[in-house]
């Protein structure tokens, strides 16, 4: 018995993999590498290359495996580019999980862990955020993510599956091993941006507006490494394996750093002096996102391991340092 892992080659599933494989299980990851890298795919699971909205190709990949549980990172995940083209996000997001649900229900499979967002609370009415505070997305990419947990409700109330959707905050880091880290091209992400600038490919930072209402007017985010998030899908897809019910949870550290410290953190952590300058703000940027994990911690037994910023900064330097321009497309 296998779990599948859709979206396997991308930034939080191939870590995912990593772990599952870790924890001794069998893996097939299915991905149409339109954003993800077959070089991140960890060895020694199952590969098949693909897209979610092709109900033919998920039919085979059901017929041809044993699959136990799936885990979905198959989506796109841009913040401006779902507001400058939704319609794309709508196709991906949502047609693609309406496709992967139908074949499930036809195929018997009623276990499945979902990656979803911070960007479904909106502008938070209050920090930190808990799972029951208000849904408001302020972008088409949240909505998408908001909507694809609507589906899974309704679904697993009319054929008995059931789900956990993650929401995750700044996801962030890279392995240990420095073997996969974070490819976006573009990249948009911080942590990423910040790192060019002592691997010698841009001159500086811009930070995003310093007259938000914080201690040093830059926004405040929940920095959570990629390989925390990954166990979290471990133990959640173990959680509904015991028969867990249906659920969503929070992953953060519920620890905020603002950008400016982050950018500081990246300084000592690179021995660079990484200059720094104030841009405009960006649209739609809530000032403050932080996360209570409590529930994922209580119920899932999740515990963040590498939650020192310091260390994630050093995660993802060495692998941005060996792997300056990320993973290669080989196609
Ligand atoms: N920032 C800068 N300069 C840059 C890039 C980012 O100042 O060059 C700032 C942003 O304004 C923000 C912070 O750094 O305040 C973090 O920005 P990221 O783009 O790294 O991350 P976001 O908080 O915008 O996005 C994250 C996830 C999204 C998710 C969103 C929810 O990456 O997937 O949170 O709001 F949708």
């Amino acid at each position: 018995m296998a779990i599948l892992v859709l979206g396997g080659a991308g930034y939080i599933g191939s870590h995912t993999v990593y772990q599952l494989i870790d924890a001794g299980r069998d893996v097939v990851v299915a991905d149409n590498l339109e954003t993800g890298y077959r070089a991140a795919v960890h060895p020694d699971a199952v590969f098949y290359e693909g897209d979610i909205r092709d109900r033919a190709f998920v039919d085979s990949v059901f017929e041809k495996e044993t699959i136990e549980g799936v885990i979905h990172f198959a989506a796109n995940s841009l913040v401006g580019e779902s507001m400058t083209d939704p319609l794309k996000y709508y196709d991906n997001n949502l047609c693609g999980t309406k496709v992967l649900l139908e074949s499930m229900v036809a195929h018997g499979i009623d276990k499945i862990v979902f990656s979803s967002t911070a960007a479904t609370y909106g502008e938070p009415e209050r920090v930190p955020i808990l799972e029951t505070d208000t849904t408001e997305p302020t972008n088409c990419y949240g909505e998408t993510k908001l909507s694809m947990e609507k589906m899974f409700k309704w679904t697993s109330q009319a054929h008995g599956l059931r789900f956990v959707s993650l929401r995750y905050f700044n996801a962030c880091g890279a392995h240990v091993s420095g073997s996969i880290g974070e490819s976006h091209k573009p990249e948009s992400h911080l942590i990423p941006l910040i790192l060019q600038v002592p691997n010698g490919q841009r001159e500086h930072i811009s930070i995003f507006g310093d007259d938000y209402d914080t201690k040093d007017g830059t926004c405040v985010r929940d920095y959570i490494h990629v390989t925390d998030l990954a166990q979290a899908h471990v133990l959640a897809m173990d959680y509904l394996m015991r028969g867990g019910e249906s659920s969503i949870f929070n992953l953060g550290n519920g620890i905020g750093f603002t950008v400016k410290e982050v950018i500081d953190t990246a300084r000592m952590v690179t021995g660079h002096p990484i200059p720094a300058k104030v841009a405009p703000r960006r649209a739609g940027d809530p000032a403050r996102l932080i996360a209570s994990s409590e529930k994922a911690k209580h119920i899932l037994g999740w515990k963040p391991e590498h939650a020192d910023l310091k260390h994630i900064i050093e995660t993802a330097w060495k692998w941005h340092k060996a792997h300056p321009d990320g993973f290669a497309r080989e196609k």
